[in-house]
Parts: structure tokens; C-alpha cells; sequence
């Protein structure tokens, strides 16, 4: 029997993540089957909870589900319990475990596709909401000499900060606060894009050297590489190819097979 494998979100008719486990599966020859399934804002757990009553074998958990996901999950990896939120469920005897591989998903593609290197450099992370929450474990994992975090509330900021103080090289503030900073790699995890806002940065906090990396994706360049570019910044990219990694990711977690992720992410460009 085919296994079955599906992503709930709300809304969830953009998602890409039908088209690109379909293509995992084929290039690795694994039988199963991905929808997207549209849940209701209050009926998660219910869905959930049909859904490994049906068999169903895994879950991707998109927008607004993710932290649902983290109470439903039975257990909780080390990162998905640090990023406090679960974007790969994986249903088992029924023990429901929870994953988050979002930060995997982001560290591989600037790392891999975007030969950007971590280690040593200046990060600067826009946004103190879940999608910022989620990387940032595994950016520091990456040994960055230091890792600021900037929002436009700059109490979260400071508070998200916190959370992670034991690993030392993290601070919060405003983005006022950045003035005459020098970043290596800024990375926008803000919902200012969604309304083709950006970040109200400082003059001069992106420099030639830059490397912007927005986190969201689109057809067209992003709010923030338009922005980047006229700013002077060397490199400016979209989050598809995080999109692709953190699904190659999922899928090595339900199949322990790992899909070759280049040409995915070429086909869906294309
Ligand atoms: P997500 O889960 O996508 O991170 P969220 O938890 O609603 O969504 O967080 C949205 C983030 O985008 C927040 O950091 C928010 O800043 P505030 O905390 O100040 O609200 C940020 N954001 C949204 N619109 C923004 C804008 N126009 N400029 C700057 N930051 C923005």
C-alpha cells in the first residue's frame, strides 16, 4: 500500500510542498502519495488525529499550525523543543513525534547552494516571531562569531534573546540600535513582506559585502532583495531553496533517504 504523507495549513492552496515531495519521491523511487489538506483554524488536533487513525505515515505543519503541532507532538526533538514549534510530524505505533527542520532547511541552503559560510561571520536576524524562533539554534550551531537578533518591537527581541542566553553569542535589540553595525549575513524572518514592506532599517547597515537572505519567496524578487539591491548589497536571495532543503529534510526523516536537492529547486524556478 502506498504511504500516505500530506501538509496542513490554513490557508494552504500555494503550497509547494505537494509538488516538491512528489518530486523527492520519483527521483528516489519511494511509493507515496502527498496532498495539502486545508484544515480549519480550531480543528488541528481533529485532523491530526483522523489522520493517524487512517494510517497516515507523516505531517508537514505550516501556517498557523506550527505550535499546535509542538503540544499535540508525543515527543519532541531536542531542536523542536528548542524552536518551539513543529513544522514535521512523523506518526509511529501512535507516538506522534515532532521536528522542526526549518533552521536545517536554512542553514543548508546558505551553506550549500548559496556557499555562504557561517562559521566566524556577523549574523544579524530581523523578526522575533515563530519563523525567526525556528532558525535560530541551529544558525549558532554554525559557530557565528556573534548573532544579533533586531525586531521592530524590540521587547521581543530582547526576550526571544534571552531564551537562547545560554548559548552565549545572542543580543536583542531595535533596529535603531543597528546603526553603525556591520553585519556579514542579515537574514529577514519578519511578515513585512507579505504586505511588500521591509525591515526599517538604518542607512548603511547593509554594505557591498552583504549577503540579504529573505525567507520568504516569490516568482518575483522579494520586498527585501529589491531593497538589498538598492542598498549596495553584494548578494541579495529568496527562502525557495530553504523551502526545498527543510522538505528534503522532512523527507529524510519519514524515508531515511535524502533527496538531491538542486534539481528540485531548479524545476520549481522553472
Ligand atoms: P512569524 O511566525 O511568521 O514569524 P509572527 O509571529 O506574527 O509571524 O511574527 C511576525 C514578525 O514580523 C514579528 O517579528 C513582527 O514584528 P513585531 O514583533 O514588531 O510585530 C515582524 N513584522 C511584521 N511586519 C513588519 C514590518 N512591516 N516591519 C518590520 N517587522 C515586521
Amino acid at each position: 500500500m502506498t504511504d500516505r504523507y500530506a501538509v496542513m495549513g490554513n490557508p494552504i492552496g500555494h503550497s509547494k510542498s505537494p509538488q516538491i515531495h512528489s518530486l523527492f519521491a520519483r527521483q528516489t523511487g519511494q511509493d507515496l502519495s502527498y496532498e495539502a489538506m486545508l484544515v480549519p483554524v480550531d480543528e488541528f488536533a481533529a485532523a491530526v488525529s483522523h489522520f493517524c487513525q487512517q494510517g497516515g505515515h507523516g505531517l508537514n505543519v505550516t501556517v498557523p499550525f506550527k505550535q499546535q503541532a509542538w503540544e499535540l507532538a508525543t515527543q519532541l526533538s531536542e531542536r523542536a523543543e528548542r524552536a518551539g514549534a513543529v513544522n514535521t510530524l512523523t506518526v509511529n505505533d501512535g507516538v506522534l513525534t515532532g521536528e522542526n527542520t526549518d533552521g536545517v532547511g536554512l542553514v543548508r541552503d546558505l551553506t550549500n547552494n548559496h556557499a555562504v559560510s557561517l562559521s566566524g561571520k556577523q549574523i544579524l536576524l530581523l523578526g522575533a516571531g515563530g519563523a525567526a524562533r525556528g532558525v535560530i539554534a541551529p544558525l549558532i550551531e554554525q559557530s557565528p562569531a556573534t548573532m544579533t537578533l533586531a525586531n521592530r518591537t524590540v521587547s521581543k527581541a530582547i526576550e526571544l534573546a534571552d531564551q537562547f542566553s545560554d548559548l552565549d553569542i545572542i543580543n536583542g535589540c531595535g533596529f535603531s540600535d543597528l546603526a553603525g553595525g556591520v553585519y556579514d549575513i542579515i537574514i529577514n524572518a519578519t511578515a513585512a513582506g507579505l504586505s511588500r514592506q521591509v525591515p526599517d532599517l538604518p542607512a548603511g547597515v547593509i554594505k557591498p559585502g552583504t549577503v540579504c537572505y529573505d525567507m520568504m519567496y516569490s516568482q518575483e524578487p522579494t520586498a527585501f532583495m529589491e531593497y538589498a539591491h538598492t542598498q549596495g548589497a553584494g548578494k541579495a536571495v529568496d527562502g525557495l531553496g530553504m523551502l526545498v532543503e527543510q522538505a528534503a529534510e522532512s523527507f529524510y526523516i519519514w524515508r531515511g533517504v535524502r533527496p538531491e536537492t538542486a534539481e528540485v529547486i531548479k524545476a520549481l524556478r522553472a
